[in-house]
């Protein structure tokens, strides 16, 4: 199948998307409250992505993934959503995102709205009307009788043992109706109930408004949870636990792809070329392949979240730490890539908004290797087989905020985190540890521009602190640097546009026991692709046996300037490319 390079249009009509565009495209995730505030209010807003266009411009990417915008009490940063077809006051008007759609596309950019669907704010219309049992939207959530013989409001009374991913039961008790909802995440996110063809329906029109307003796509925020296992039942608690994690049996439920087909045909996605991607915590290679296959008209690409749960126990939360083992990191990724190589497609990542900063995960972030960690870990990413996504500040090697006191911490599921564990007796320390190492606000802090006040992200007192490494790590330093981390990402982008054969090539990994050592090949046709990488703090010779020859090939790019030998300095890492 031929990938067409990206097309520049200002329309954002069907038109202006290619079929398949999408698979030689990089996306680049905003989280706006994050990103660049135009009016000293702390936040990051609409206005102030629109002055940062040129920037985008400058990478390269070809699409913008907006985190949401939507009118939000903010619970959970706008991922708790009150009206889905308005804009929050913090972050703008409506008039702002039309600019915003046509200053992207003005520079050839396509915009993708992350789509929050299997959960609203509990502030939505559409559950204030529920709460009330004899409303016509009562069954537009998931509303259960306490447990039988059990005292309502108490803990144990829930319909089932479930727990919700921001701690606690998953249901919350009504005093009202005498009845409990369901929430996944927090107690001001209500599941939807997608059964019904209401909600299916209202879901869908208000998709279509977005397309029709020039959108180019949607991330689609946990969408492998819509379809629940029927019935709700309780789950196996691990020894000494109460509550069972819901995310670990809610996912993948009986008619998860009978509503994902159902909503690419009632939408048009596919029918418009629009990008899609569904971010699913617990999704198969199976499940994955089936999802992504063409021929069954679902989505072009999922998240997995397998690669980033390798450093927590197997049995554990998130929270329970293990280390990396850079064999076992390879050893996945090659499997989604044999598993979506013949159908079905790859999203690739490493970083957003609810992860820790690459560099800090999977590099090595002190002074001596940041930088070239941060290529490395770009590049053996960048030319692995499907659609890389950056995550703001990543193209500059940004780290972890390491914060130390939870008092600095806003997101919800750390606060929540730090209670519960007290409350179950866990040590302060290793609580504050965890967190500084897995928390989302590492991820969250603001953006750096420039080593002004507050990192040129805003004029007035940022909402989460600061990354106090500003004053090196910044986007204007980065660009003034021909070496720095900003123009290895901007190198590539240039070469998924410049190279076929990095877009459509097959992948084969080499060396996959090497404990330092991260190499491949991809092939098209008769262009080889050959990828070298040190992901150590060590220096380790390449074993010449490994490799094809490289006699004849032409260095794409590297992160060292004397890249004639085998030996491979820390960090350091190659693109070849012969034929
Ligand atoms: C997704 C989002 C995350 C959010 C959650 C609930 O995982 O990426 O930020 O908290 O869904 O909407």
């Amino acid at each position: 199948m031929t990938v067409e390079p990206s097309s520049v249009s200002s329309s954002g009509t069907a038109e202006s998307r290619p079929h398949h565009w999408w698979k030689s495209a990089v996306v680049y995730q905003i989280y706006p409250r994050s990103f660049a505030d135009s009016n000293g209010d702390g936040t990051g807003d609409i206005p102030g992505i629109i002055s940062k266009l040129d920037y985008l411009a400058q990478l390269g990417v070809d699409v913008v993934w907006l985190s949401p915008i939507y009118t939000s009490p903010m619970d959970d940063n706008g991922y708790d959503i009150s009206n889905y077809q308005d804009v929050d006051p913090l972050f703008g008007s409506l008039d702002d995102l039309d600019e915003l759609i046509a200053g992207l596309h003005e520079r050839g950019i396509k915009l993708v709205m992350d789509l929050v669907v299997n959960h609203t704010s509990d502030e939505h219309p559409w559950f204030v009307e529920s709460r009330n049992p004899k409303s016509p939207k009562r069954n537009w959530y998931w509303w259960r009788p306490p447990r039988k013989g059990a005292t309502p409001g108490t803990p144990g009374a829930e319909p089932t043992n479930m727990e919700a991913a921001f701690s606690g039961p998953a249901w919350d008790y009504d005093e009202q109706s005498g009845e409990y909802y369901l929430h996944i995440f927090s107690r001001k996110q209500p599941d939807l109930n997608w059964e019904n063809p209401k909600v299916r329906r209202a879901i869908y029109d208000m998709m279509r408004w977005w397309v029709d307003r020039g959108v180019d796509g949607f991330r689609m925020d946990v969408i492998n949870l819509i379809s629940k296992p029927d019935p709700l039942t309780d789950g196996r608690p691990e020894p000494g636990r109460q509550y069972v994690r819901a995310v670990k049996f809610v996912g993948q439920g009986p008619r998860l792809q009978e509503f994902l087909a159902e909503m690419n045909r009632e939408v048009g996605l596919d029918a418009q070329n629009l990008l899609t991607v569904g971010e699913m915590p617990g999704v198969t290679i199976e499940m994955a392949r089936e999802i992504t296959d063409p021929a069954n008209a679902e989505l072009n690409m999922v998240f997995t979240f397998e690669h980033v749960d390798l450093d927590r126990m197997p049995e554990g939360s998130k929270w329970d730490l293990r280390p990396i083992e850079l064999p076992a990191l390879k050893k996945n990724l090659n499997e989604w890539q044999i598993g979506l190589a013949d159908a079905g497609w790859n999203s690739l990542y490493f970083d957003n908004h609810d992860q820790p900063r690459a560099v800090s995960r999977f590099g090595d972030d002190g002074p001596e290797h940041r930088v070239n960690s941060a290529k490395t870990l770009g590049t053996v990413l960048h030319m692995h087989k499907g659609t890389p996504y950056i995550y703001q500040g990543e193209e500059l090697g940004m780290t972890n905020s390491y914060f130390s006191n939870i008092e600095q911490y806003a997101d919800i599921e750390s606060v929540n985190y730090h209670a519960d564990a007290l409350s179950l007796g866990m040590e302060a320390d290793a609580v504050l540890h965890s967190l500084s190492v897995k928390s989302r606000d590492n991820a969250r802090t603001p953006m750096h521009w420039d080593d002004g006040s507050h990192a040129g992200f805003t004029e007035g007192i940022p909402w989460l602190p600061v990354n106090p490494n500003y004053v090196t790590i910044n986007a204007r330093a980065a660009i003034a640097d021909a070496n720095s981390v900003f123009h290895h990402f901007r190198r590539l982008i240039e070469l998924r546009h410049d190279y076929r054969v990095v877009a459509e090539g097959r992948f084969e990994l080499l060396l996959a026991g090497s404990e330092q050592i991260w190499a491949f090949t991809r092939t098209l046709d008769n262009q080889v692709l050959v990828v070298m990488a040190n992901c150590s703090s060590a220096p380790v010779d390449v074993p010449a046996d490994a490799l094809p020859d490289l006699g004849r090939a032409q260095l794409l790019l590297a992160t060292h300037r004397d890249a004639g030998s085998l030996r491979l300095l820390p960090w350091e890492s190659r693109v070849y490319l012969l034929g």
